[in-house]
């Protein structure tokens, strides 16, 4: 269709060709008010690219950035940094059956969950918390809650591997069964809150025992937050669980 659209316009041009030949010392005389007519419509097409061109980086910007939503305040607002990354198909530190290793590494992803902030960082944020045994407040990121999560799901995924003492009737079972079910649903809405919308295209599976199955392509690279900075930044302030001070501890 392209193709067809392109040669007639060829086409058209080659007449036009000819019948200025064919015209010789006529065509001189009409030269200029071609001349004319083509600058006029040369400068009529760049207005219009112009005006198209603004109009598009203002859509563009609504759609992308609307710069009238801000970032809500958090203490790592300015370590947030980002690069393009490719996701990795199968990353068996984290897939298959559970080992020694998959803690390992899920116990080193989870470091820095809860961190210590300033006076002043909790006062941006207006919320309380509790204090630190040596200075400051117990807090934690978003992205460290959904790891937990994650890690939550996957121990229910392999029950018979993390919870192989517990009833399947019981009050425990049913409870981490629940945690593990809400775990799954804040990851969807933190997922629909920050939205990956890269192109996955589609292609038939070509042999193998799906052949025939329809299967996605990888995308290519991403915009992702460059989470080893954050994560180091989190490590940096790590705290853990004995520094919280309890209600009834001298010096609160
Ligand atoms: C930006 O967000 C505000 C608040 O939600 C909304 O009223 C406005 O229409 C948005 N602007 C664009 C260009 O999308
Ligand atoms: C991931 O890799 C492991 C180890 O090579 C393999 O056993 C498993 O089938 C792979 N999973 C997928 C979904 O390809």
């Amino acid at each position: 269709m392209a193709s067809d659209e392109l040669e007639s316009f060829l086409e058209e041009h080659e007449q036009e060709k000819h019948v200025h030949d064919e015209h010789g010392s006529t065509s001189k005389r009409r030269r200029f008010p071609l001349t004319a007519t083509l600058v006029a419509t040369n400068i009529a097409l760049l207005i219009a690219c112009v005006f198209l061109a603004t109009r598009l980086s203002s859509i563009s910007n609504g759609d992308a950035s609307n710069s009238s939503i801000r970032d809500p305040y958090s203490p790592a607002n300015s370590i947030i940094e980002y690069e393009q990354r490719k996701m990795i198909f199968n990353d068996t530190r984290f897939t298959g059956y559970p080992s020694d290793k998959w803690e390992v590494f899920m116990h080193e992803l989870l470091e820095g969950t809860l961190l210590r902030v300033s006076d002043s960082e909790l006062q941006h944020q207006g919320f309380d918390s509790i204090p630190l045994e040596d200075g400051g407040y117990a807090a934690g990121l978003g992205v460290a809650h959904n790891l937990h999560c994650v890690k939550k799901i996957k121990m229910f995924l392999y029950r018979d591997y993390f919870y192989s003492d517990l009833d399947p009737e019981g009050a425990e079972f049913a409870h981490t069964q629940e945690h593990a079910d809400h775990c799954l649903d804040w990851i969807r809405q933190s997922m629909m809150c920050h939205v990956d919308y890269a192109m996955y295209t589609l292609q038939w599976e070509e042999d193998g025992p799906r052949k025939g199955k329809l299967k996605h392509n990888e995308p290519g690279l991403q915009k992702c937050v460059n989470f080893d900075k954050l994560h180091d930044w989190m490590k940096g302030r790590s705290a853990n669980s004995n520094m919280l001070q309890h209600p009834g501890d001298v010096g609160v």
